[in-house]
């Protein structure tokens, strides 16, 4: 039996699921790779802390792990920027594999740290980083890697689908939607990354990265999140037929890409459409497979506990650090991101009740070119004076849309904020 010797920085939510799956599995692992894992230092910021780690296991001092001689695989399980990127550069300087779960360090400083392990021939896994448990990275980078990929369209955002999914069966408020997800473990205790679109969009940049084959570190694309998606939204998508979901879409257009975070209203047919609660799913477009769907639990410490050991079981069966490059997103070079896209729309504008006020709406969409196939306006329960008007808008480009918003935004018959939700299709 070939022992792996894991040096794991971090034993939080993920490090101590990793501790919890090695213990429980590691007979099943042994008989299926011939490794004995083994959890050599484990690093922490507060070693009083309550962990399942043998006390004499942890330290407060990187160099224990960073350079120490018997450690075979770093395993970074911190989150951040710093000081996650320091350590990994360091572990590489001292020629160890790495495996990491961090998207955010990976979407800001993935081509560096790539270098670097290439440089050094050792290894970065990081199945991890995107969508927890479920093999995503695998399946794009060996399992088609074959394919020319065009399109990939993910909800990848477990929070966001929990809310939206609680929101749409069980007419939850997006508040108490968001507090339940947060005494489940699915939402951080600050959920601005999740709710703004931040994280879905640090793991389209790596899905596309990884997909595409180049590098998107500066690149600048839609991200939105689900603030602005109210009860009265939900409802008026599924009485048109639609499902409101976070989606994650990029697609190669060839001389450029077309990348966006935002929600969007799904047909009831699409793929994604029945993806509940806190799952994740993505759905690969390759010109072989034609289509392929791969779902599961995206976050949580068992989950992503089973993407980091499947990276650090891979690089304990492939040997030593001599041989095999390293792991890295494939990177030939950059590509723009369009500027400009199209799609049908969903709009809700928040409206005083006065005369008038659809024939300006209709006016200022039928200056950017806009036609409207369906339109309803509604008068707010206990606000008197107040309505919406719900415009469904036959597909037109971004940037008409949004000229014709801020001008509709303008009109002194506006409430409040105009909502603008896309209607996802296939192209
Ligand atoms: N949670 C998930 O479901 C999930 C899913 C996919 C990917 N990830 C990624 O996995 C990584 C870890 O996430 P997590 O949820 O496990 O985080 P977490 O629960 O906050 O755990 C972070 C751990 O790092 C330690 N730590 C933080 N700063 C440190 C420092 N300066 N020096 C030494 N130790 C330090 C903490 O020590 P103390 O315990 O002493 O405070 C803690 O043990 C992140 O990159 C995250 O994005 C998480």
């Amino acid at each position: 039996m070939k022992p792996v010797q894991i040096g794991l920085l971090g034993c939080g939510t993920v490090g101590s699921g990793l501790v919890e799956l090695v213990a429980k599995n590691r007979s099943i692992i042994a008989d299926r790779s011939g490794l004995d894992l083994q959890i050599r230092r484990v690093l922490v910021r507060d070693p009083k802390k309550e962990r399942p780690v043998a006390p004499e296991l942890l330290t407060t001092d990187p160099a224990q792990i960073l350079d120490a001689k018997d450690i075979d695989v770093v395993v970074e399980l911190i989150g951040g920027l710093e000081p996650a990127r320091g350590h990994i550069l360091r572990a590489i300087g001292q020629r160890k594999h790495v495996v990491t779960a961090n998207k955010m360090l990976l979407a800001a400083s993935g081509s560096e740290l790539f270098r670097r392990a290439a440089e050094q021939r050792v290894r970065i896994g990081f199945e991890a980083s995107v969508c927890g448990g479920i093999p995503v990275l695998r399946a794009i980078g060996a399992g088609l890697v074959a394919n020319r990929i065009s399109a990939i369209v993910g909800i990848v955002n477990a929070t966001c689908n929990f809310i939206l999914t609680k929101m749409g069966e069980e007419h939850w408020h997006f508040a108490r939607a968001l507090v339940e997800a947060q005494r489940m473990g699915i939402a951080e205790a600050d959920p601005t990354l999740d709710l703004d679109g931040q994280d879905a969009a640090q793991k389209l940049q790596l899905l596309a990265e990884m997909a595409f084959g180049v590098t998107l570190e500066k690149a600048k694309f839609l991200v939105e999140g689900i603030r602005q998606i109210e009860d009265e939204d939900i409802l008026t998508a599924s009485q048109l037929g639609f499902v409101i979901k976070h989606i994650a879409v990029a697609r190669d257009l060839g001389p450029s890409l077309e990348l966006r975070v935002h929600p969007a209203l799904l047909g009831a047919t699409h793929p994604l459409a029945h993806v509940r609660a806190e799952a994740n799913s993505i759905l690969v477009r390759g010109d072989a497979v034609t289509e392929m769907v791969i779902s599961g639990r995206g976050a949580g410490a068992l989950p992503t506990a089973s993407a980091v050991l499947s990276d650090v079981i891979e690089i304990g069966r492939d040997g030593q650090a001599e041989h095999g490059p390293a792991w890295h997103l494939p990177t030939r070079g950059e590509k723009p991101i369009a500027a400009d896209f199209e799609s049908k729309y969903y709009l809700r504008l928040p409206i005083k009740d006065v005369p008038g006020v659809i024939g300006l709406i209709t006016t200022a969409l039928g200056k950017s070119d806009i036609s409207i196939s369906h339109l309803a306006a509604t008068l707010i329960e206990g606000k008197p004076g107040l309505g919406n008007v719900k415009i469904v808008a036959h597909r037109t480009k971004e940037s008409a849309l949004r000229k014709a918003i801020d001008e509709i935004s303008k009109l002194p018959v506006l409430s409040g904020r105009p909502v603008v939700l896309r209607i996802f299709e296939e192209n």
